[in-house]
């Protein structure tokens, strides 16, 4: 369900009035970075999960696809923090983006495009449903491979990138399968359309590095920590596609996906064909600490809510 208010160049909007230009840049040539954020229901309020190094990343991929825009990390925030407000949402999903807007057409868009940066917000359950939470989904691999590193950015969150991902989404569907895993260049598994990969084989768990032309994802990054926390031995290394048939255990992460159990890749079953202990033991943590169930150790919440004096 869309929010009432959009947060657009420092003002808010309603929904209905945030429209963009036919010539916008973006819109022809995928000049845009964006983000997707996740804020959670807590017995507090809606809380925010990592803000700021997604925030981070948004202008890192700014700087990477060389455009220019007015705001810092901070004032990105404090805007994701207002729009939440506004909007009263107890949970919701949250995507920045910013894209050189209209101007003129022409590839060089840096002189001639105004850019905008806009932030909208909307409700949004499990990406791909809370059976597959608990069951896990059924994937390919592709034969969509991921962009060589010399192509595009894999690294920065931009538009453009989203076309080899909706390929890989597309297929996987047309296929019957819930989701495509892309493998990289050289033949190794990079990642999902849009979720990262942990691959489970003898008590040890594997996943690529950025040599795989993966997004360095923020759920990757803090299931790493859990999974350390946890004790757990991690390996990154090449991940050649026959060692996702072999594992024991497979699970995608990303803000959309959560952390999502594999249970077959290629109608091959991957271990018991269901949940395993490990991808268990960190879905417990990781909505263990986004509910507000588990302490925020790490400092990952952002609250949303406003106390009052005495509170
Ligand atoms: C291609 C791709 N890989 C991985 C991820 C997971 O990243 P994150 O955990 O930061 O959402 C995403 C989602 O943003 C993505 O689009």
């Amino acid at each position: 369900m869309p929010a009432e208010w959009i947060w657009r160049n420092g003002e808010f909007v309603k929904w209905e009035d945030a429209t963009v230009h036919v010539s916008a840049h973006a819109l022809h040539y995928g000049s845009s970075v964006f983000e997707g954020i996740r804020a959670y229901a807590t017995s507090d309020g809606p809380a925010v999960f990592r803000l700021e190094p997604h925030m981070r990343r948004l202008l890192n991929g700014c700087k990477v696809a060389r455009i220019d825009q007015p705001y810092t990390v901070d004032a990105l925030s404090d805007a994701v923090v207002e729009t939440i407000r506004r909007n009263n949402h107890e949970a919701c999903y949250i995507r920045p983006v910013v894209f050189r807007g209209e101007g003129a057409l022409g590839l060089e868009g840096r002189e001639r495009t105004k850019t905008e940066v806009v932030i909208f917000t909307m409700e949004w359950g499990r990406y791909l449903g809370q059976e597959a939470i608990e069951q896990g989904v059924d994937v390919q691999v592709s034969s969509w491979r991921r962009m060589a590193p010399d192509t595009h950015a894999a690294l920065a969150k931009i538009g453009g990138n989203y076309v080899n991902s909706q390929f890989v989404s597309m297929e996987a569907h047309d296929n019957g399968f819930e989701e495509g895993i892309a493998l990289d260049v050289n033949g190794y598994v990079s990642e999902g359309a849009g979720e990262n990969i942990f691959v489970v084989l003898d008590g040890v768990v594997y996943t690529p590095g950025a040599w795989s032309s993966i997004l360095l994802g923020i759920t990757r990054d803090s299931v790493l920590t859990l999974l350390k926390d946890l004790g757990y031995e991690v390996r990154f290394e090449p991940i050649a596609r026959e060692m996702l048939y072999m594992a024991d255990e497979i699970f995608f992460t990303g803000t959309a996906a959560e952390i999502t159990p594999i249970r077959s890749v290629d109608r091959i079953t991957i271990g018991a064909g269901s949940r395993g202990p490990v991808t268990k033991a960190v879905q417990d943590e990781f909505f263990g600490i986004t509910s507000g169930r588990l302490p925020d150790r790490h400092n990952w919440l952002t609250y949303v809510r406003q106390t009052e004096p005495g509170d």
